[in-house]
């Protein structure tokens, strides 16, 4: 049977991931296809330094991609150069001229991705994004189509590994964020820039699109309320594994009577939970649905092999589609249209907290902050301290029974300005859902 054409553009992680496995493993996509694929054009800046598998071959090179994509033999364009810029034009001439596109860019989806669906079903084309989330968990199949017929209540997930494995490297040896980040940077595995990954917004991206598949609302990352690993340092992990639990960086959508709550920040989840035992550059994400009830999906959530078979799979299922003529398209989204989100702010999120401080010791320190806590009509759970020499520089916790978000954030407000604290205190949800 003939074959489907594709065009690459991206030849870096994902991209080379992507070429080799349709390289290497032709002979098994083409008996589950009935058909074979054949990469026909590729692109990147240094497309000349590429070395690309032989098997590819006659394949058309440029660093141009509107010659990848507007080549007339081209069926599919894979959009692997990441951004919002050059991403989304290459996107949009695409689907323009009718051609079909499989993307693994979560910035540019969470940002433009319903947009680029209308225009994709306008011009009868297809838009695939398996790999922009958790890269090699087929997350986005489940929601699209596994789980379909269940209604999504919640959804947690841990959906950046450098920030899992910095934490989990932390727990292990005891070394500060500092100090696990500068060999996360030496090994690859986290970028000179490391915000993204550090302060919360590439799991923010991706909450954002896996709730608008799970909860068909169009979600703007920046309606997320987002807080980074950047202030956890070894001893709450001490702190941590004395009440049973770990430190991991949640991504949480939740639908309450008031509305879905959703947030990016690190929350103290117990041990005996499955998410506690992710470690490392692994993801994983809790599915709760109200007839399924639970299921849990984990894997790599990055790297160019596991994320390039995320692509080659996209790539296989448009090109099925195309093969057999389906006018109907499933949305990539999983619902046809999506709703308006109206943002919920966290702070109507009710729960326990954990409080920690770095204070000068001196007398009646604990009576001052129990104080600030009953003002707010907060009530305190425990007082714990692990053994610390440094009276200057002393560690404690403090964890609170379930209070509103805004009290505790009013309390640690009123706190933050005593002058025996070092710091303000490090507030973090102590995760009862799970
Ligand atoms: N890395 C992962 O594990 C992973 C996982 C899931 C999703 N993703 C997503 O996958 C996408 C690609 O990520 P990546 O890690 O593969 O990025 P990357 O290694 O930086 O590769 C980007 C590629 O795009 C090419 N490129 C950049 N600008 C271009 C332009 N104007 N015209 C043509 N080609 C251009 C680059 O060429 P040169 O190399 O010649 O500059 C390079 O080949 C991103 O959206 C990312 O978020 C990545």
């Amino acid at each position: 049977m003939e074959h489907v054409n594709l065009g690459i553009v991206g030849l870096g992680n994902v991209g080379s991931g992507t070429v080799t496995i349709l390289a290497e493993n032709a002979r098994q996509i083409t008996e589950k296809l009935g058909f074979p694929l054949a990469v026909k054009a590729v692109c990147s800046l240094d497309v000349d330094q590429v070395r690309l598998p032989e098997a590819l071959d006659p394949v058309f090179k440029t660093t141009d991609w509107r010659q990848v994509a507007t080549h007339p033999e081209v069926d599919i364009v894979a959009e692997l150069v990441g951004g919002t810029t050059v991403a989304a034009e290459i996107i949009t001439t695409a689907l323009s001229l009718r051609k079909s596109v499989v993307t693994a860019n979560k910035e540019l989806l969470a940002l433009r991705g319903a947009e680029l669906w209308e225009l994709a079903i306008s011009s009868g084309a297809n838009l695939a994004m398996e790999a922009s989330v958790a890269g090699g968990i087929p997350i986005h199949a489940v929601l699209r189509e596994g789980i379909s017929g269940d209604r999504v209540v919640a959804l947690y997930g841990i959906l950046n590994g450098t920030s899992n494995y910095i934490l989990t490297e932390m727990e292990k040896r005891g070394d500060t964020l500092e100090a696990v980040l500068k060999e996360a940077q030496r090994m690859g595995l986290a970028e000179a820039d490391p915000s993204a990954d550090v302060d919360g917004y590439d799991a923010r991206s991706k909450l954002a699109l896996l709730s608008a598949l799970a909860f068909g609302e169009r979600i703007t990352p920046s309606d997320i309320f987002t807080e980074g690993i950047r202030r956890i340092s070894p001893v709450d992990f001490q702190y941590a594994h004395r009440l049973a639990h770990t430190i991991r960086l949640i991504c949480a959508a939740r639908q309450t009577p008031e509305g879905l709550l959703l947030s990016v920040r690190p929350a103290l989840v117990p041990q005996a939970t499955i998410l506690a035992g992710v470690r490392g550059a692994y993801n994983a994400i809790w599915v709760k649905g109200a007839y399924g009830e639970d299921t849990f999906y984990y894997g790599r959530g990055a790297g160019s092999r596991p994320t390039g078979v995320a692509v080659v799979s996209d790539l296989m299922r448009v090109a099925r589609e195309i093969r057999r003529g389906s006018p109907e398209r499933v949305s990539p989204f999983a619902h046809e249209r999506l709703g308006e989100y109206r943002p919920l702010p966290v702070t109507c999120e009710k729960q326990p907290y954990y409080l920690r401080f770095r204070v000068d010791d001196r007398p009646g320190i604990i009576a001052a902050l129990a104080g600030i806590l009953a003002g707010k009509s907060v009530s305190l759970e425990a007082v714990l301290q692990v053994p610390c020499d440094n009276k200057h520089d002393l560690p404690f916790v403090i964890t609170v029974e379930p209070t509103t978000e805004q009290s505790v954030r009013e309390a640690a407000a009123e706190m933050a300005r005593l002058d025996f604290l070092l710091e303000p205190p490090l507030v973090m949800p102590l995760a009862q859902p799970f």
